[in-house]
């Protein structure tokens, strides 16, 4: 394995959006609305002319997998959240991810 770096720094939220079949016994974040937050986020980056330079990824189960909304992972710093994935919610992960950019 070798480390690779880029020519510039990239902000990034990792997104669970993993489904799981309605009878699995435990919630999932894309059930719960996630991939509309990770297209509304693409959306507004590219948009911005952030594309490239902050980076929503859509992402796997994080193993915490809350009943209501998502759970989201910043980069640098590896911090994580468990936001709503309304408008509102998909609006604070947008300005933290975009802070200061
Ligand atoms: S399904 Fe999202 S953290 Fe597990």
């Amino acid at each position: 394995m070798k480390a690779v770096k880029r020519p510039y720094e990239v902000r990034q939220v990792l997104v669970c959006a993993n489904v799981r079949d309605p009878g699995a016994g435990k919630p999932s974040c894309g059930g719960n609305g996630a991939q509309a937050m990770v297209d509304e986020l693409k959306k507004t980056l590219k948009a911005r002319g952030l594309k490239g330079r902050v980076i929503a990824t859509k992402a796997g189960c994080m193993d915490i997998c809350p009943d209501q909304g998502c759970i989201v992972a910043f980069n640098p710093g590896g911090e994580f959240f468990h936001v709503d994935t309304t408008p509102e919610g998909t609006a604070e992960v947008l300005a933290r991810l975009t802070e200061g950019v």
